[in-house]
Formats: structure tokens, sequence, C-alpha cells
């Protein structure tokens, strides 16, 4: 009788919930690697901007540390890669590559699934097009973006990956529509091996 009920409960929690949430899908990501990379001196006289971009997709191993260094956890407390006012962590990372749209969730070092399509142009000129978020009134949010593009860009240039910042593809916000109410995209940042 009782694995009846909970049948039950649970057929009738399922048929309740959002289709998202019955749907969600995640991603586990391969941990970084946080002994490898160039020094960072040397990874500083290399970053650079490189707009021509492979579409070849990055191995899970590279994009699990790309996105790490990018806006991980690097402390047992949670703190991240970059730094936040009040460590509120006010920012987004969302990843546009072939298999969809995701979003990354930092504490469990996985992607959450937002979309089985990936975004189109623009946003397809990289193998991993990075979308930056933060909330509209956040004065600070400019300053989290700057934090996090400088790691990516500092990552690439130690993994031989292109990167460009792009500032062009946030104007257009209804591109943007799977945000959250009171987020907004300042920036993308695309993401390749270069061609
Ligand atoms: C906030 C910001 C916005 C940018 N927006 C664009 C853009 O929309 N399109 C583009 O091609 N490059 C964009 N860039 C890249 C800059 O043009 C590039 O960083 C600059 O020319 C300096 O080159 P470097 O990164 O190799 O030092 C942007 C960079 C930043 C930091």
């Amino acid at each position: 009788m009782r694995r009846t009920l909970s049948a039950s409960l649970l057929s009738a929690a399922l048929l309740l919930s959002p289709p998202s949430a019955v749907l969600a899908e995640t991603v586990t990501l391969p941990a970084p690697d946080t002994t490898g990379g160039l020094p960072l001196m040397q990874a500083l006289a290399q970053r650079k901007t490189i707009r021509n971009l492979s579409k070849e997709p990055l191995d899970q191993a590279t994009l699990g540390s790309l996105l790490w260094a990018a806006w991980g956890q690097n402390r047992p407390d949670g703190r991240r890669t970059a730094p936040s006012a009040r460590n509120r962590q006010a920012l987004k990372l969302y990843v546009n590559k072939a298999d969809g749209l995701w979003l990354y969730d930092a504490a469990g070092h996985r992607l959450e699934r937002i979309a089985a399509k990936p975004l189109g142009d623009p946003l397809d000129d990289a193998a991993v097009v990075l979308i930056f978020a933060v909330p509209e009134d956040d004065p600070y949010g400019g300053m989290h973006i700057g934090s996090v593009y400088q790691n990516v860009g500092l990552f690439c240039a130690s993994a031989g990956l292109g990167n460009v910042v792009k500032a062009s593809t946030a104007r257009d916000a209804s591109r943007f529509a799977f945000l959250p109410d009171g987020w907004r995209a300042l920036a993308t940042q695309s993401v390749g091996k270069p061609r």
C-alpha cells in the first residue's frame, strides 16, 4: 500500500512538473587539469584576440577546464576563479555549441541543458560561444564579465585556443529570450581552435 501511494505521488509530481523539470538533462564535465598549462607570465604574453576560429568541437576535458577556468569553484567554500562583489556570484555563464544551449553549474561542474538547438548566427562562429549574463540592475555586472572573459582569454592562450570577446552580439536582447526575468547578456566570447 505504501509503495502504491509513493508511486501515485511520484506520478502526480511528474504530471504537475513543468516540462523543463521532467526533461532536465545534465552533463557532468571532467575535472579540470589544475596542474597543467603555461606559466602565468607566458599565458599573459600570448593572450590575444583571434577571430578566425574553427567550429570543430572541443573535447570534454578541454571544455571542462575552460569552464572551470572561466567561472568554476576553486575553493571548498564555493568561491570562484573570478572575484565577485560581496561574493554574490551574480553571473550566469551559458554555453552555446553544436549540441545545444547549456548553463554552466559551477557547484556540480556540469552543464544543464537549456535548449536542444544552439542559437544561430552570429553566435555560431566557433566551436563554443560563451554568453555572459548579469542582473540588469547590478552596477558590477560588467566588471564580473570582464574578470571571467580575461580568465577565458588566459586559458585559451595556455591551451593553444583562439578567442574573441564580442559586445556587438549582445546588442539585440531578443536573441537572449531564454534568460530569466531581470537578467541581460552584455557580451559573448567565441572559443575554438585557430583556423
Ligand atoms: C568589452 C569588449 C567588447 C568587444 N567587442 C567586440 C566585438 O563586438 N567584435 C569584435 O570583433 N571584437 C570585439 N572585442 C575585441 C577587441 O576588438 C580586441 O580585444 C581588441 O582589438 C584588442 O585586441 P587583443 O584582444 O588582441 O588585445 C571586444 C573586446 C572587449 C573587451
